[in-house]
């Protein structure tokens, strides 16, 4: 879809081992993740070769198909998206782990000040705009409703999409929420938004069935 993300190549429990090659053109420190878990479970950042084979089983734990990726040092950020046929991009969100995280890892997004979540991201115009049209693009893509959050690093200028949350965290302290708010939709408004989009959708949806 045009959409820009780290190189990668997939692995599955069928065929476990990568092509020697491919890893190499991928270079070190690379991401091992897999495809379907989420909250950074069983995800590795390895430094080097030798540490790979012990990634790569951790990561077959919890799935059968890895994702292998280029590690991208920069700058974290996260934009939600929310509607239906009018898609609206929400404030952006950076993301800075704290001390001791290497990245945004399990209790780095789980223990309250862990991380320190700046909204709106400390970038410029260009880009602001650059993050938008990428997730409301990541959404339509992967014919997404109602709302999204889409995970991004950006490095010199260049932005790489690493996921799209479909079912993005959604307590009052969430990143979805917190941003959310910041355009002006406080918690319970958002509820009553989301409840009315899926409504909306769902009222559409059945009237072309029944066409
Ligand atoms: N290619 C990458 N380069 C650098 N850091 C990464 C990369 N992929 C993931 N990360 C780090 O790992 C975190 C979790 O990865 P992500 O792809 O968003 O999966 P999930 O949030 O579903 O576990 C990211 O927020 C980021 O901190
Ligand atoms: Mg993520």
């Amino acid at each position: 879809a045009g959409i820009p993300t780290p190189d990668y190549i997939c692995i599955s429990i069928q065929h476990p081992d990568p092509d020697p090659q491919k890893v190499k053109d991928l270079g070190f420190p690379l991401v091992v993740k897999p495809v379907c878990a989420g909250s950074s479970v069983g995800m590795s950042i390895v430094p080097n070769e030798k540490e790979l084979p012990a990634a790569i089983e951790k990561g077959f734990q919890n799935d059968d198909t890895l994702i292998l990726e280029q590690y991208i040092k920069g700058t974290e950020l996260t934009c939600g998206v929310l509607g239906n046929q009018e898609i609206e991009a929400l404030p952006v969100i950076e993301i800075i782990p704290g001390e001791g995280h290497e990245f945004f890892d399990y209790h780095a997004k789980y223990v309250a000040g862990a991380t320190d979540e700046i909204c709106p991201a400390r970038i410029d115009e260009q880009t602001t705009q650059k993050v938008h049209q990428l997730a409301v693009e990541a959404h339509r893509t992967l014919c997404l409703k109602g709302y999204s959050r889409t995970d991004m690093l950006l490095k010199d200028d260049q932005l790489y999409v690493l996921e799209t949350n479909t079912i993005p965290g959604m307590t009052a302290t969430s990143l979805f929420p917190q941003s959310a708010a910041k355009a002006g939709y406080e918690f319970g408004v958002l509820m009553d938004k989301l409840i009315e989009l899926a409504i909306e959708e769902n009222k559409r949806t059945n009237l072309r069935r029944a066409q």
